[in-house]
């Protein structure tokens, strides 16, 4: 029998304990952010539960609850003196104000999706077969839209599409652009509000996605220049594009390679494709940190299975990495490849003929 180390041991439950804590809040986070709690704080704090409970329609037994648990948490801060709960600038940023650059509130719809959708999972574990994004809880699809926002709103037109060589000229001039896997088109719209000019068509396999993506364009008043439809990336029709997009889908894809071999036949022949693909080192070894293990844990129950669902189930995987990227580009037929920008979070990778 092996000799336990005590300090070794307590260290661990240390660690477990606040691991276990932040789980038993997730579904507290869902709620906070669906209510308004979290908003109604931020904006008229310092309250009491009876003050949070009168603004939000709340009953109060639940909100000092609530409340309770996010101060012990973290989140919030709670004064003893005045009996009064409020949130300090920062901790607003990162669950009440969803244009900030740290905006963290979707997390509570993503993990949500993840449990309700456990047992497919688990089944898919044992027969080893995928399960499609069709056939996922609907909180999956706007906890995606919403959670990946923050960083479009943020790096897309600012950094990213500006590190790629030639691109925002052509933008400003007036061009095609596809955006492919494009799920509920924030990232198309947030293009399409940039650069007025040029005309974008959204393609997503998902029908449901496709409507929700249709409305949001309608309500903009975009609908003129911006176009939703439903299609594989491999039946993406040729559109002598100058820019081809796959925002953080590629790797959820079947074959990926397919489908690059065949955005290349719809691209202008100097066009550029981005693909924006999570961020990953090459090596399993070099991902084992906060960003890889949200990451892998978002690929074992998401990115993997939607994968295998499809021809080929290639399987990247959320981590795949620059390394691997380039290989499937390569195979694709694409002859140049380079990381064009990064953040902690994402890898910005320019691919072109
Ligand atoms: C993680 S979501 C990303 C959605 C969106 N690009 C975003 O960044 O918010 C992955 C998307 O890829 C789409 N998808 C997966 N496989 C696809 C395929 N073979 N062809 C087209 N879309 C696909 C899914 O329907 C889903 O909308």
């Amino acid at each position: 029998m092996q000799t336990i180390d005590p300090d070794k041991l307590n260290a661990f439950m240390g660690k477990m304990l606040n691991d276990v804590g932040a789980a038993m809040n997730a579904s507290l986070l869902l709620i906070g952010d669906r209510l308004g709690l979290f908003k109604a704080l931020a904006e008229g704090g310092p309250m009491t539960s009876s003050e949070l409970a009168g603004k939000t329609g709340t009953a109060e037994r639940y909100v000092r609850e609530w409340l309770s648990a996010q101060a012990a948490s973290g989140y919030i801060v709670y004064d003893t003196a005045s009996g009064k709960f409020s949130m300090e600038p920062e901790q607003a940023a990162v669950f009440a104000d969803d244009d900030s650059p740290v905006f963290l509130g979707a997390v509570g719809d993503l993990v949500a999706a993840t449990m309700r959708d456990e047992p497919l999972i688990s089944d898919a574990f044992k027969s080893g077969k995928g399960v499609g994004w069709d056939k996922r809880n609907k909180c999956l699809f706007c906890g995606t839209a919403r959670f990946f926002r923050t960083s479009y709103r943020h790096y897309l037109v600012q950094e990213w599409l500006p590190a790629l060589e030639g691109v925002v000229k052509k933008l400003e001039r007036g061009a095609a652009v596809a955006d492919v896997g494009c799920g509920h088109g924030v990232s198309t719209m947030i293009m399409a509000q940039a650069f007025p000019n040029s005309r974008f068509h959204g393609f997503d396999y998902h029908q449901g996605s496709i409507d929700d993506a249709r409305q949001a364009a309608r309500d903009a008043g975009m609908a003129d220049r911006v176009s939703f439809d439903v299609s594989t990336a491999k039946t993406v029709p040729a559109g002598g594009y100058d820019l081809v997009c796959f925002f953080d889908c590629l790797h959820d894809m079947g074959d990926p390679v397919g489908a690059l071999r065949h955005i290349r036949s719809t691209m202008a022949p100097d066009g550029t494709c981005m693909l924006v693909e999570p961020f990953a080192n090459d090596r399993l070894e070099d991902n084992l940190n906060p960003v890889g293990r949200v990451y892998y844990a978002a690929s074992t129950v998401i990115c993997t299975p939607a994968s295998l669902d499809q021809e080929v189930g290639l399987a990247l995987g959320a981590q795949a990495g620059e390394a691997r990227l380039r290989k499937v580009a390569e195979e694709a037929g694409f002859t140049r490849f380079r990381r064009a920008a990064e953040t902690p979070f994402n890898l910005i990778l320019e691919v072109r003929l």
